[in-house]
This record gives structure tokens, sequence and C-alpha cells, in this order.
């Protein structure tokens, strides 16, 4: 039988590669909220996060099997400075919606985060404690555990790593990096800050994957490989073949940003692997996505 799965935030950046996953099992569906979006085959709804009676009047009108929760303020730094907006979204609304699901028996997955972890004992696995030093790590990993309380048996905590993609209509930093090396400007990339970066394809592929298998408790979505951020910047001026000079190694108290950041969230996601989740390495994605 068909699964129906409703994805909150579907109008952001992880949310648009979404589009063309629509399945012979599963039909998708999506909310947006200041930024309106019309996908072939996923039909959208506008949607305050914070208004449940909206949220449970779409429950009740596409009555899903699963609700994968992606709407969020999602900028560290912006949660930084506003501390009560984060608690607002991410933390509040989604105990509103965990409550309206579990009152349905509906499978909810909350989108989580690497940076629910201090940074100092990488690579982390989900049997690891969490310990955030920002604001938004903290937060999602709050919610995190009282989600969990709340709906132990159909909570599936999916901690998200930093993820690259190209989406002209939702960009993230790749598509930055890829603009200012192609016209022959620098980049300054952390030295002393490692993640398992993925491709954000290979993410909703994972989501998928949990939402198909009703996959409860926590998971890792990270990617293949472990490397700093400057790594990373440099395997990308290859592919672009550019001067790898245009990339500038900076460390992190290089650059002021009002969130601190912790030095390494390297996610270990062999429990996802073996159910089936294979992100590829960023030499290979990067070519692909980048038409090289
Ligand atoms: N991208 C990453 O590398 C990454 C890494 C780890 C975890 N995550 C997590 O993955 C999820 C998706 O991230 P993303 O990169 O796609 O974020 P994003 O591009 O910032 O998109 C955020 C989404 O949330 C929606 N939203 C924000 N405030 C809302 C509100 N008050 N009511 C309803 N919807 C609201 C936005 O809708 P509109 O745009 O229509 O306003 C948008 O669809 C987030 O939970 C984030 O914390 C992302």
């Amino acid at each position: 039988m068909s699964k129906k799965i409703l994805i909150t935030g579907i109008s952001g950046f992880v949310g648009h590669h979404f589009v063309g996953k629509s399945q012979p099992n599963s039909t998708l569906f999506g909310t947006y909220h200041q930024h309106p979006v019309h996908f072939p085959n996923i039909t959208c709804y506008p949607l305050e996060i914070t208004d449940t009676d909206a949220f449970i009047a779409l429950l009740e009108e596409i009555k899903p099997d699963t609700v994968i929760h992606l709407a969020a303020l999602s900028n560290p730094n912006y949660c930084e400075n506003h501390p009560e907006k984060c608690q607002e979204i991410n933390s509040a609304a989604t105990f509103h919606l965990i409550t309206a699901c579990q009152e349905r028996d509906i499978h909810f997955i909350f989108a989580s985060t690497d940076l629910v972890f201090d940074g100092k004992k990488a690579p982390y696995s989900e049997k690891d404690a969490t310990n955030g030093i920002m604001t938004y790590g903290v937060d999602k990993a709050k919610t995190e555990h009282l989600a969990e309380l709340m709906y132990p048996n159909k909570v599936t905590i999916a901690r998200l790593p930093l993820q690259y993609g190209w989406c002209e209509t939702a960009p993230n930093f790749l598509t930055s990096w890829v603009k200012a090396l192609k016209s022959g400007n620098s980049i300054k990339a952390f030295t002393d800050e490692y993640r398992t970066a993925v491709w954000v394809g290979d993410v909703v592929d994972g989501l998928l994957l949990l939402a198909n298998q009703a996959a409860k408790g926590i998971w890792h979505l990270g990617g293949p490989e472990r490397q700093s951020r400057y790594d990373f910047a440099v395997e990308l001026a290859k592919i672009l073949e550019v001067d790898q000079k245009l990339v500038i190694p900076v460390l992190q108290k290089d650059i002021k940003m009002a969130a601190a950041r912790p030095a390494d969230v390297s996610l270990n996601s062999e429990k996802a692997n073996k159910i089936g989740y294979a992100p590829g390495v960023a030499a290979e994605r990067l070519r692909e996505l980048l038409n090289r």
C-alpha cells in the first residue's frame, strides 16, 4: 500500500531535494511558509509552524503515515542572536506537532543536527551524549530528548550533517563558493573545522529510507568521509580546475561569528549504512553536480 509522507519546510534547501523522489510506494506532500513552492507530483500547502490548529487540519485532510519535520530556523548565528524565536520555532512548535501526530498514531521524523555535539570526541555514534555549544545545537538536543520521551514508539531522530548541493532557489554555501571561484575570487575555509559533509540528495534518500522502514530511535545520516572545510574547498577548486591558492586557509578564531562552532562533529553513520544508506564521496558527488 502506498505511504503518504508530509514534509514540513519543503521550501527550504533540504526540502527542495525531495522533488523527483516520489516513488511507487509513497506519495509526497509538503508545507512552505514565506516562500511558496509548486513542485511536480508534490501537493504543497502554506503553513506557519506555530499554528497547531492549521497543522491538525492538514493531518485530517492528508492523513499521512509519516511526517518528516524539516521546518526550522536553521541558521546557528540567527538562533544565537534570537534565542526566544529559536525556542518557539525549533522546540515549542515541534512538541505541538508531535502531540498532534501521537494522537493520530503518525510516525514522526525530526530533522536534528550534528551540532548537538561539542566537537571534542568525534566521530560520534548515536550512543554518545549530546553537549551542544551554541543555542541552535542545545535547542535541537533538548527537542530530541523530549521527542523521544513523549513518543518513544513512533519518533525518529535523524541527525543531519553539513550538507552541500546546488539549488538556485534555495542556495547554500556551495553556490557562493562555486560562483566566487569561477569568477577568480578567493574564499576562506576553516582548516580546524571537521565535518562528515554529504550531498543533500543522499540525505533525502536517507530520510525516505527511515520513513519507509518506520525506523525509530536516533539515526546519523553523515557522509562517508571526514574532511575539514578547507579540504572540501580544495577538492572543489581541483574539480573546477581553478587555482587552489584561491582557497585561503583560516582558523575558526579568525572569523567572528555569533554562534560558537565545534571543532569536529563528524558522525559515525554505520547504523544507517547497514540498512542501505549509501552516500557518495565529495569528489564523486561534486563532479556529478557540476557536470565535470
Ligand atoms: N542544511 C543543512 O546543512 C542542515 C544540517 C543539519 C541539520 N539541518 C536541519 O534540516 C532541516 C532543514 O534544513 P534546511 O537547510 O532545508 O533549512 P532552510 O533552507 O533554512 O529551510 C527552512 C524551512 O523551514 C521553513 N520555516 C522556517 N520558519 C518557519 C515557520 N515559522 N513556519 C513554517 N515554516 C517555517 C522555511 O519555510 P519558508 O522558506 O517557506 O519560509 C523552510 O522551508 C532543519 O531542521 C535544519 O535544522 C540542516
